[in-house]
């Protein structure tokens, strides 16, 4: 019996306060634990009273039993969270994206390391080689596509199709690109957090019209948190790629961000890690490379978690400049852009 299946009967758990909705649905399944012991499900309850938490708590203990017989231990256990359960938007739903043959998240442990720059680039290079690619930029501190392919202020449209609006997605370089930044005014701090931002991402997702794509690319926020278990379970993210420099201080953030998808609940694919800033080679001198975080950090790590190298990218100036020019690196035929085609390669041939 796996964590999966135990959530799907849990769905026969209704709350009667809540247009009678399953405790699925409404985001109130917070984690569920198979052991040898026994299965243990967790069940979050917004700060204010809920009248019938003990109804559903002592269904929920019914419908484990009436699953499992009474010869496993089951227990029911109780969090208070922070907001009354998120509302999953009713209208949209997957729909959108069933024309979308991978949806693959790009994720770092911690901000800084260069994810967007790599699915960016990421996203344009498997472009040059023929695919259809979207990327969605669901970073919600710090929204970086519109500065990186130079569409700042670009406002999306909706239009619609059988009667429901869709966002347009702006295509540029061969990309369909949706950024969390088209939706604030310059300057303009996103201060959305926890439940909210997960419906927003949803929303920036599922309320795209994306059309057929090859690869979905999701620039996810840096670090480990409930965003990004609510966006890899509900859009469907199929797995991940891994950012991060070769320091080996960055060892642990990287273990953290690839158990966020290897955790027996969630339990995605890890395509593999990409090193980013490998070495540092001088414009003026195009055939140096100066080891300045470290050498082979990324395959080291790599070996050790167990996950493959997919590529590695050279601190050069120019991804910088054209990273801040919008006119993404993976566009020149140059070393830079070179490493990012390989890395396009082979991500495809493992996907
Ligand atoms: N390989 C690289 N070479 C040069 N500059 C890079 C490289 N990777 C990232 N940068 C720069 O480092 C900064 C942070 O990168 P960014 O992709 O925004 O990181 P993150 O999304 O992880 O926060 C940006 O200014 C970017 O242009
Ligand atoms: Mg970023």
């Amino acid at each position: 019996m796996t964590a999966e299946e135990i959530k799907e009967f849990l769905k026969e758990v209704h709350h009667p306060g809540k247009e009678d909705r399953d405790i699925v649905d409404l985001g109130m399944v917070q984690d569920v634990k198979v052991g040898e012991a026994g299965v243990v499900v967790t069940l979050g309850f917004p700060k204010q009273r809920d009248p019938l938490k003990k109804y559903i708590i002592g269904a929920t203990r019914a419908t484990l039993i009436r699953h499992l017989g009474n010869k496993i231990r089951t227990e029911v256990e109780e969090v208070e969270i922070e907001a009354p359960a998120a509302r999953k938007g009713t209208e949209f739903t997957k729909e959108t994206l069933l024309s979308v043959k991978h949806i693959i998240g790009v994720a770092s442990g911690k901000g800084g390391v260069g994810k967007s720059t790599v699915a960016v680039n990421l996203a344009v290079a498997l472009a040059r080689l023929g695919y259809k690619v979207g990327l969605a930029d669901a970073d919600v501190y710090g929204p970086s596509v519109p500065v990186m392919t130079g569409s700042e202020g670009y406002r999306p449209v909706a239009e619609e199709i059988n009667g429901k609006d869709y966002i347009v997605p702006l295509e540029k370089y061969g990309v369909k690109w949706m950024s969390i930044g088209y939706f604030a005014e310059k300057g303009q701090a996103l201060v959305w957090r926890g439940p909210m931002a997960s419906n927003a991402l949803k929303q920036l997702i599922l309320q795209v019209n994306w059309g057929p794509l090859d690869f979905l690319l999701i620039d996810m926020p840096p670090g480990t948190g409930d965003i990004h278990i609510s966006l890899t379970q509900e859009i469907g993210i199929e797995g991940a790629v891994i950012v991060t420099t070769p320091q080996t201080v960055a060892l642990a953030d990287v273990e953290k961000g690839a158990n966020m998808f290897r955790n027996e609940n969630v339990n995605k694919a890890i395509y593999g890690i990409v090193e980013n800033m490998a070495w540092f080679t001088p414009e003026e001198h195009p055939d140096e490379k100066y080891y300045i975080f470290g050498r082979d950090g990324g395959a080291k790590m790599a070996e050790e978690l167990g996950i493959p190298l997919l590529g590695r990218i050279p601190l050069v100036q120019s991804i910088r400049e054209n990273g801040d020019d919008g006119a993404p690196a993976a566009l020149s035929s140059r070393p830079d852009g070179l490493a990012f085609l390989e890395l396009a390669g082979k991500l495809a041939e493992i996907v």
